[in-house]
């Protein structure tokens, strides 16, 4: 998969491509990212990208033309352009399965007072990461680049996130390490049984009544 994340501040990141899981996806050669400055296909002096609103406000807003140019530059057939706006639909687990799929997604990251409505022309959906305004779409695009680099072939084992949480509708059932105790806090003596299947079916009891506990909506 190829990820083109189209941004002003391309610096944000770096941490995100050389740490952990994402750098070592990168290095296997299992995703492509690519951080592109759309500031680059500015043809304005100073190479300006945003101007004040018309009809007054405050804020300064993206301009189309930079924005269009540069995903232009790198869009073929097999494309996706997603703009990260608060205005979007909800991103969820379920999404990420379905965005894994695609071989190609271009990000397009916002800032300031936002972008010029006339963007929308020229995208292929809009993904929101939670009612709540960030600065910019920098957080959002790694938040869902991160989510659907850790589910591809190879990049973690399929168990680690077959029974994770929004699996199956359900969250996640407890997960114990050493020690065995802490503070009088002891390791539930099941997990020590070695009667696998018995751990298992106390797991799944747990994940409902956790998921009963915390997100009772994701029961159906
Ligand atoms: C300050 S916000 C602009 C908000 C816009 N004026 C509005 O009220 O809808 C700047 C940029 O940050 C990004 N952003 C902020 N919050 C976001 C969220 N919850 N999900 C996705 N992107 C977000 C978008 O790219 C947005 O264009």
């Amino acid at each position: 998969m190829t990820i083109d994340i189209l941004t002003l501040f391309p610096k944000m990141f770096d941490g995100f491509l050389s740490e952990s899981i994402i750098k070592r996806a990168i290095e296997k050669g299992i995703v492509k990212i690519n951080i592109i400055n759309f500031r680059d296909f500015s043809r304005l002096n100073n190479h300006q990208v945003d101007d004040t609103p018309y009809g007054g406000g405050g804020g300064m807003v993206l301009m189309v033309p930079p924005l269009v140019e540069a995903i232009e530059s790198r869009k073929t057939a097999e494309s996706k352009v997603i703009l990260m706006c608060p205005q979007g639909k909800t991103y969820t687990e379920e999404k990420a399965l379905k965005l894994k799929q695609e071989k190609h997604l271009i990000l397009v990251c916002g800032h300031y007072e936002g972008f010029d409505e006339r963007i929308r022309n020229f995208v292929d959906e809009e993904i929101s990461i939670g009612d709540y305004i960030l600065t910019g779409g920098e957080i959002p695009a790694m938040a869902v680049s991160d989510s659907i680099i850790r589910l591809l072939d190879g990049v973690i084992k399929e168990e680690s996130y077959q029974e994770e949480s929004f699996s199956n509708n359900l969250l996640d059932y407890p997960t114990y390490t050493k020690p065995l105790e802490f503070r009088g806090l002891k390791v539930p003596d099941i997990l020590l049984s070695g009667n696998h299947e018995k751990i298992k079916e106390w797991r799944r009891l747990e994940q409902i009544k956790k998921t009963k506990a915390k997100r009772n909506d994701l029961l159906k």
